[in-house]
């Protein structure tokens, strides 16, 4: 049966997962915000219902699935109460504020029966998949580097944190949260999950804004993957001179592979960057694909998803990962210690 959408949240990510439904051609009958302004060009696009209260929607028995699109504080109760009615959701990341948010919203949406989908749209990037084709020719894998480097300007020297609370108000975190998820979200994609992590946050002096966040990620058999996230004021730097850098390496015994991602919001100005090398034929070889935007594949996956009733990945088990290894990472820094990381028995 093909979906039938509820839209709860019409802010700035919403534009991609609207579009990319469009593409889809996916049915959205229902359209929630508390902002009737955010909602109205939408609500005429898609001549769909219009209501203030999320409630409405998960009350609507037309919508078959959520697509939950407010700011991360949010996530926990309309997640709840769209299981609770029945419905399908798609969240957008993080997931969650926490991992014991994460973990009571796997078991609700375990038990519910309802497909859960987590809105990690990296992973649809033409060389994110090429790459996950490839890494198997890697052979035994002994590292990783992975960073996220975004300019969003000079929080080294800043005089006042306040004027970026907002944030923390809507996203529970700063560079970790919102640069870092996604990177995170790709390694543990690609080598799964670390027994282990050892981690330092750096913070605005006098604020709970994280500004750079440094991690060793350990795994049981010796290998391991530094990840670094941090704001930044450069202007050039990475792969588009854009001052987006962002990348993955891992390396194997008998090869590696880099990818390079370009900015989210301006997927269609280049295409995302794999390099693979080949230690046997000592070749390497860079994979160069059409821009595209990831969202719009996302779209589409997650909508053959809903109609096949099948249930794809990323889902909430990839969601709760994320939120677990972030809150590892806060409490390592806290701790200043490596801290074994708690799965709670979810697999
Ligand atoms: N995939 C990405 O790269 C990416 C990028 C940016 C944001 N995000 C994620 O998307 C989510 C939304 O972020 P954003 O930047 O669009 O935020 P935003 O503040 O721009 O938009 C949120 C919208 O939700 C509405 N809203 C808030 N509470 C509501 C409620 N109870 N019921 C109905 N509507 C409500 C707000 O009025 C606003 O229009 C966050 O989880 C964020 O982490 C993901």
């Amino acid at each position: 049966m093909k979906p039938k959408f509820g839209i709860i949240g019409c802010g700035s990510i919403s534009r991609f997962h609207f579009s990319g439904l469009k593409k889809a051609g996916a049915e959205i009958v229902h359209i929630a915000d508390i902002n009737e302004q955010a909602a109205a060009p939408y609500v005429k696009e898609f001549g769909a219902r219009f209501s203030t209260d999320c409630l409405r929607v998960l009350e609507d028995p037309e919508v078959t699935v959520v697509s939950v699109l407010t700011g991360s504080k949010h996530h926990r109760e309309i997640c709840l109460a769209a299981l609770a009615a029945g419905k399908d959701v798609i969240c957008e990341k993080t997931m969650m504020d926490n991992a014991d948010e994460a973990e009571e919203v796997v078991i609700a949406s375990l038990t519910s029966g309802r497909l859960f989908f987590t809105a990690f749209m990296k992973r649809f990037f033409p060389a994110v998949q090429k790459a996950k084709e490839l890494l198997p020719s890697l052979g035994r894998l002994f590292s990783a580097q992975v960073r996220a480097y975004q300019n969003w300007g000079n929080f080294y020297e800043l005089d006042n944190a306040d004027e970026y609370g907002w944030i923390l108000k809507n996203y529970g975190g700063a560079v970790v949260k919102c640069a870092g998820s996604h990177m995170i979200d790709m390694t543990l994609d690609f080598l799964g999950r670390p027994e282990s992590l050892y981690a330092h946050v750096d913070y605005v002096p006098g604020s709970r804004l994280d500004r750079k966040a440094s991690a060793i990620f350990e795994y049981k058999n010796g290998m391991t993957a530094s990840f670094e996230t941090a704001v930044h004021p450069l202007k050039k730097i990475g792969y588009e001179h854009n001052s987006w850098d962002e990348y993955i390496q891992i390396n194997g015994v008998n090869g590696c592979i880099d990818i390079y991602t370009v900015m989210w919001d301006h997927p269609e100005n280049n295409g995302a960057l794999l390099v693979h090398y080949d230690n046997e034929r000592e070749t390497s070889t860079e994979y160069r694909f059409d821009a595209v935007n990831p969202f719009d594949l996302e779209m589409e996956y997650f909508c053959d998803c809903l109609e096949q009733r099948k249930q794809g990945n990323p889902g909430v088990i990839d969601g709760f990962n994320v939120d677990t290894v972030i809150g590892a990472i806060s409490e390592s820094s806290q701790k200043k210690a490596a801290v074994k990381i708690d799965w709670r028995g979810i697999l």
